[in-house]
């Protein structure tokens, strides 16, 4: 029997979509979908069969769980919000990795996060299956609810309280937000020069392949690693036009001398 006989997912972003879409593809009733937009409200609900949502006050209490899957800095008011129109026994859970669980403690009784590590984009296919789900609540009875759920839509399932994901999304933002930014510095400077993008990918490809099977410091390679000062101070050269970006360089350099 499945752990909610049907759900309500409050957000139609990039999350509020996967989400959505992983329980539809496993058969888990979604009842409502919330978005204040009501064009993303209902071609969500209209992919996944459920009810289009775009006034808070109008949602069902019929479900019994909330995913909240919004902004960060709305999830307390959201919280706020909801918990005025459903009876306050109703099971709500978030979806951050930046947020403590206790956001919603002040609004519902039985609270807890799911969380999916992964970088999520609405026009995106992405495997849910394969998406590490970190689930948390205090309520240990609702906690093995929201794992079993867990367990329905991915094979990478892991209970982490609310400090160990405090530290995860520190580390997530690096190897995400923070490699993904030094894409785009590499992109900056190709363009610059008239080059393909292109050229990059098989290299990017190639740099988060290595690191699935083996050490990241290991892995490193390039001047810095090797020490090649001539090159180094021909790089720095060069990224006079781009004093942010030689900023960056400087550091990066320093780091991976430091650490090898
Ligand atoms: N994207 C990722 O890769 C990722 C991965 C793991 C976890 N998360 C977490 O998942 C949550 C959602 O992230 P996302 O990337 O899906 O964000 P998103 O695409 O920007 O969507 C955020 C949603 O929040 C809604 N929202 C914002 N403020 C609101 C308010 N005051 N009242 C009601 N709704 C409000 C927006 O509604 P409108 O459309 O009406 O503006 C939108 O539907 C966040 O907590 C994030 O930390 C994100």
């Amino acid at each position: 029997m499945p752990p909610f006989t049907s759900i309500t997912i409050i957000g139609a972003g990039n999350v509020g979509s996967h989400l959505g879409r992983a329980l539809a593809a496993v058969g888990q009733p979604v009842l409502e979908v919330f978005s204040r937009d009501k064009g993303k409200a209902q071609s969500l609900a209209a992919e996944i069969g459920a009810q289009p949502q775009s006034e808070l006050a109008q949602l069902s209490a019929a479900a019994d769980l909330y995913l909240l899957a919004v902004s960060d800095d709305a999830i307390g008011l959201v919280a706020a919000d909801l918990c005025a129109h459903l009876p306050s026994g109703k099971a709500v859970a978030h979806t951050s990795g930046g947020t403590p669980s206790e956001v919603l403690a002040a609004h519902f009784q039985r609270y807890g996060v799911f969380y999916p590590l992964q970088t999520f984009s609405r026009e995106r296919e992405t495997d849910f299956s394969a998406v590490p789900l970190c689930i948390y609540s205090p309520n240990s009875s609702f906690e093995a609810a929201l794992l079993a759920l867990a367990h329905r839509l991915s094979r990478s399932v892991y209970r982490i309280d609310d400090a160990q994901r405090a530290v995860l999304h520190v580390a997530a933002v690096f190897v995400n937000n923070f490699a993904n930014q030094l894409f785009h510095f590499g992109q900056q400077i190709v363009e610059q020069e008239k080059l393909p993008f292109d050229l990059l990918r098989p290299l990017i490809l190639e740099t988060a392949r290595k690191v699935q099977d083996a050490d990241p410091q290991a892995m490193q390679t390039g001047p810095a690693r090797r020490g090649d000062a001539e090159t180094i101070r021909r790089h720095l050269d060069y990224l006079q036009k781009f004093p942010e970006l030689a900023q960056v360089y400087e550091i990066m350099t320093e780091r991976i001398m430091g650490s090898a």
